[in-house]
């Protein structure tokens, strides 16, 4: 079977990074930078519904970005704030479903309340699942699913010898979306940033130079050709998956 759909990743994942190098190289303020990625945010959602991906997970802030200056932090959480209050109500008429996992408890109440409202508009939607990553750290999202985990066995509900990956699996925050099958980074690092770090495991990874503003759907192509050209083998040989396939 060589049909695009045998080819596509399930879940792609993205690190949006270089909004800030892209406004330094214009003589912007870092949060022109941060606006002009929303246009690539929407570009992005479109070509992956277009091609009937079924999750997209973007990385739009991490736990460790509350470290950045105040007035940094502070701007971009009106631009998610703003962000919302424009675009839902088109990814709702793209029968999109829109969720935010993270540590949703550290942001303020008036972006948690609508949220809550985007999540729940979109709820019963049935295409694109959209995760947006927002307080978000790979490690936080373990050390939740450990915690949920110990609590279960301090109460008596489940013995330690049970638990398993699968379980560990069903405790995180993207628990109900496959593993990504496509991870993409944006501004020319190489590293993972504590994104996704249980669920990445076997993830392809694609890294292009290109700022997140300027990234589009024709980059995105790019990275989907990358990844149909891989051969995934989850430690197994060559040979063994050339066999099996089809
Ligand atoms: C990514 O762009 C957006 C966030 C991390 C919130 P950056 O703001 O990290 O841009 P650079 O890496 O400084 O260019
Ligand atoms: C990763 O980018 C986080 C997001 C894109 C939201 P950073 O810019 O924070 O990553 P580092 O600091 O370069 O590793
Ligand atoms: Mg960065």
């Amino acid at each position: 079977m060589t049909s695009e759909k045998s080819i596509l990743p399930r879940h792609v994942a993205v690190i949006m990074d270089g909004n800030g190098r892209w406004a330094r190289a214009r003589q912007k303020p870092r949060h022109a930078g941060h606006r002009a990625g929303v246009k690539s945010v929407r570009s992005t959602v479109e070509a992956a519904a277009a091609h009937g991906i079924e999750c997209l997970t973007l990385f739009a802030f991490s736990s460790e970005n509350w470290g950045r200056p105040a007035e940094e932090v502070s701007s971009l959480m009106s631009l998610f704030v703003e962000a919302l209050r424009r675009e839902v109500a088109e990814l709702h008429r793209n029968n999109v479903r829109l969720r935010f996992i993270g540590a949703r408890e550290e942001l303020n109440p008036g972006l948690v309340k609508k949220i809550e409202i985007a999540e729940e508009k979109t709820r019963r939607n049935t295409g694109l699942y959209l995760n947006v990553a927002v307080a978000y750290g790979g490690r936080w999202d373990i050390l939740n699913a450990t915690k949920q985990l110990a609590a279960e066995v301090a109460n008596g509900d489940l013995q330690v010898d049970d638990i398993d990956e699968a379980l560990v699996s069903a405790k995180l925050q993207l628990a109900d979306c496959p593993e990504p099958d496509l991870l993409i980074r944006t501004g020319g690092e190489q590293r993972i940033s504590n994104f996704l770090l249980w669920n990445l495991a076997y993830a392809e990874l694609w890294f292009t130079d290109v700022f997140w503003p300027e990234f589009d759907a024709k980059q995105f192509d790019l990275a989907l050709e990358y990844f149909a050209r891989k051969q995934r083998r989850y430690g197994h040989t060559g040979e063994q998956i050339g066999a099996a396939g089809c």
